[in-house]
């Protein structure tokens, strides 16, 4: 199959594994730890990467293969190396990459658990990171040392749903021959591909939009051949595979992932609308309302606007608790991107541990909402969430 000549949902759909000799019609789960060989000069030629088929479900597997391929033709991208996690992505990535001593350029706003492998865990191996603000991606030229290697940013942010320009970054990174790795969790590749706009290298966790349904937890790395050759290096070592199953469940998410995209944004643009309005709503931040400070790089670079909306409600942090307290249909659960409706309230639950001071320098307020739209009928999602707010 020629990838180059169907449209993002025909490859979704018809980019599958070689049916087996039962021909069937959906793709079978290969749920098989190891693989066997011939004989022994297959297996010594099979170990030597002389011949390319599957040894280890750590190394490869045809369910995962098939994900990775069908994540790669959506970015745009050469290579991938699928993972259990969207952190173990993130981590690995890192690890392969970077050596001691090496720096790291970050947006202030990454998600959590990537902030906490910066400051707590690479300053044991004397990995450095410096920070520049959302607003102030002018600042990156003057971070950059003689050892730093990674400019590394999401966008849309997690949680404050910020924008930031990947063609600009992708034009420093060009510039001063640094690594560009983007988080493109919040957009999925249906919505935005920061290859195009220089990414050396795009993480996903598939936890997100891209299982779409609260079910599997998933990760994945793809850019050009040379690094993800490294990163599947590292990786067949330290084992940090996705499993089979779920990469067959990611699989069968990715057919439908545009029409739910199509959907979730649908919805999540109608709640941004009704909210907007509410007298007890500050603020709403959402990418494609034209009210976002970054309005216009949102529509440079996004097809839609996702399906995460940050909104401020009056009242501080005790009123961002009575909201969540309010809340009848829709969730209170730590995930996002599922076809059910989630609300979060980052100051007391996610970022609780962060001081007031590092709290806002990476946009969460008290009065913060996470809000990311399911699928559900959209006018039950605005009564719930109308309701809680009156
Ligand atoms: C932007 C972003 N990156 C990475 C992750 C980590 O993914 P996982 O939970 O699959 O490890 C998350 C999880 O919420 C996320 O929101």
């Amino acid at each position: 199959m020629n990838e180059l000549e169907f449209g993002f949902e025909t490859n979704a759909i018809r980019n599958q594994m070689e049916r087996s000799q039962y021909l069937e019609h959906s793709v079978p789960l290969y749920l098989t730890s190891s693989f066997v060989f011939e004989n022994a000069e297959d297996m010594r030629a099979s170990f030597t990467e002389e011949k390319d088929r599957e040894i280890y479900s750590r190394y490869s597997n045809p369910n995962v293969t098939e994900f990775v391929n069908k994540i790669c033709v959506m970015e745009g991208a050469e290579a991938g190396f699928a993972f259990a996690t969207g952190m173990a992505a993130v981590y690995s990535t890192f690890a392969t990459l970077l050596s001691a001593g090496d720096h790291i350029i970050s947006v202030s706003s990454v998600f959590g658990a990537t902030h906490t492998l910066f400051t707590k865990y690479f300053p044991k191996w004397n990995i450095q990171t410096s920070y520049f603000k959302i607003n102030e991606p002018e600042c990156i030229e003057s971070l950059i040392k003689p050892n730093t290697k990674i400019i590394y940013a999401e966008s849309p942010t997690n949680p404050a749903v910020d924008i930031l320009d990947l063609e600009y970054l992708g034009a420093i990174a060009k510039k001063h021959n640094l690594l560009l790795i983007i988080d493109n969790c919040f957009a999925t590749p249906y919505l935005q591909n920061p290859i195009k706009f220089g990414a050396h290298l795009v993480i996903h966790s598939a936890t997100k939009l891209i299982d779409g349904q609260g079910r599997v937890l998933g990760g994945i790395t793809v850019g050009s051949k040379d690094f993800i050759r490294e990163i599947y290096l590292f990786s067949r070592i330290t084992g940090p595979a996705l499993s089979p199953f779920n990469a067959w469940v990611l699989s069968k998410s990715l057919e439908t992932l545009a029409v739910r995209l199509d959907k979730h944004c649908e919805n999540a643009m109608a709640v941004a609308l009704v909210l907007e309005k509410h007298p007890n709503v500050e603020s709403v931040k959402y990418p494609f309302l034209k009210s976002h400070p970054q309005y216009d790089i949102a529509k440079k670079q996004m097809k839609l606007g996702g399906n995460i909306i940050a909104i401020q409600i009056k009242g501080g942090i005790d009123a961002g608790r009575a909201f969540l307290d309010k809340i009848k249909l829709c969730s209170l659960s730590a995930n996002l991107g599922d076809t059910r409706t989630i609300v979060t309230h980052p100051a007391s639950t996610t970022h609780s541990k962060l001081s007031m001071e590092e709290r806002l320098e990476v946009s969460i307020t008290d009065s913060l909402i996470r809000i990311s739209v399911g699928l559900e009928t959209v006018d039950d999602i605005i009564a719930d969430l109308i309701q809680a707010l009156n």
